[in-house]
C-alpha cells in the first residue's frame, strides 16, 4: 500500500514538473497589450499589462461583458483587485473595489513592477491560480482559451472608458517551457510531518511569502517572513499531499510535503 501511494505521489510531483501555459503577448486594443502565464507548478499566475502611461488600465478575466467579472485596474500608481457587481451596465458605480478584502486594494494580487518608457506603462504583477475567493477567476493550468475584457481610461481616474476603448475577446493559452532562472531553492524539513513545518531559505533579502496550497492550488495557510528560518503550525491541517510555495518579487520555490 506504501508503495503505491509512493508511486502515485511521485508521478504527481513528474506531471507536474513542466506545466506553464501563456496566451502570449496579444494587443487588445491600439497602445493596450496583455500576456498571462498559468503556471501549474508554482500554482501562480503573472499578468503583464502595458497601455498608455497616463490612463488607468485595466483587464477581467473569464467573462465577455463587466457584469460579474473579476477585474485587474491600476491607475499607475496603485493596483486594484476589482469585482463589478453584476447590475444594469448603465450604472457607474462599477467595478467597485475588492469584494472580497474591502481594505487591502491590492487584493490578492502583488505588484512585481511598474515601469514607464517611451508613454507605455509595463505593469507586472502576480496571483495565485486559485485564491480560494468566489470572487476571484480561477485561471486553469492547462492548455485552452480564456475570455477577457479590457478597457483604458481617457485619464488616470477611475471613470467610464467611452465607447471606444474597451472590449472583449477570447485568448488561447499555450503550453510553455520551462524556465529554471527565477527559480529559489530552500530546504523544508521533516517531511512526513504532523506539527511543525520548518523552512530554511539560504538568504534572505527581502518579504518572502511562504504558502501552502493543497494539489488543487487552493491556498491553505500563508506568512509573510523576514528571517531564514521560519516554521508553519500543520498540525490541524487535513492529512494529505500538500505544496509549500516560497516566493520573493522574482523567485520562485516549490516543495511539496505530506500531512500525516
Ligand atoms: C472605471 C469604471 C467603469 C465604469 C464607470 C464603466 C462603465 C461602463 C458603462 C456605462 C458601460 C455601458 C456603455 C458602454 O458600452 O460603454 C460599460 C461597458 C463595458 N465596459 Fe465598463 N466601466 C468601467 C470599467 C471597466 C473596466 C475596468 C473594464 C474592463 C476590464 C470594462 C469593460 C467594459 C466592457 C467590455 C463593456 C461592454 C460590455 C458590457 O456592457 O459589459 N469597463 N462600462
Amino acid at each position: 500500500m506504501k508503495k503505491i501511494f509512493f508511486f502515485v505521489f511521485l508521478t504527481i510531483c513528474f506531471s507536474l514538473s513542466s506545466q506553464i501555459y501563456s496566451t502570449g503577448t496579444e494587443t487588445l486594443l491600439p497602445g493596450l497589450t496583455a500576456n498571462i502565464e498559468i503556471n501549474g507548478n508554482t500554482y501562480i499566475t503573472k499578468l503583464t499589462l502595458a497601455g498608455p502611461s497616463d490612463v488607468w488600465l485595466a483587464i477581467g478575466f473569464g467573462n465577455s461583458e463587466m457584469n460579474g467579472t473579476d477585474i485587474f485596474m491600476t491607475d499607475g500608481n496603485t493596483i486594484r483587485d476589482a469585482y463589478s457587481e453584476p447590475g444594469p451596465s448603465s450604472s457607474l458605480v462599477r467595478p467597485v473595489p475588492p469584494q472580497d478584502s474591502p481594505s487591502n486594494e491590492s487584493g490578492d494580487w502583488n505588484l512585481v513592477s511598474n515601469t514607464v518608457s517611451s508613454d507605455t506603462r509595463t505593469i507586472v504583477a502576480t496571483r495565485s491560480n486559485n485564491t480560494g475567493s468566489s470572487n476571484d477567476y480561477i485561471f486553469n493550468a492547462s492548455e485552452g482559451s480564456l475570455s477577457i475584457i479590457y478597457a483604458f481610461g481617457g485619464t488616470s481616474t477611475y471613470a467610464w472608458h467611452g465607447p471606444n476603448n474597451r472590449g472583449a475577446t477570447v485568448l488561447n493559452v499555450n503550453t510553455l517551457g520551462v524556465s529554471k532562472n527565477n527559480l529559489l531553492s530552500f530546504k523544508m524539513y521533516p517531511n512526513p510531518v504532523s506539527n511543525l513545518l520548518t523552512i530554511q531559505l539560504p538568504v534572505i533579502t527581502e518579504k518572502t511569502e511562504v504558502v501552502i496550497l493543497d494539489l488543487t492550488g487552493r491556498l491553505i495557510k500563508s506568512k509573510t517572513i523576514t528571517t531564514n528560518n521560519t516554521s508553519l503550525d500543520v498540525q490541524k491541517i487535513s492529512n494529505g499531499i500538500y505544496v509549500v510555495r516560497v516566493a520573493t518579487s522574482d523567485k520562485i520555490g516549490v516543495k511539496k510535503f505530506i500531512k500525516k
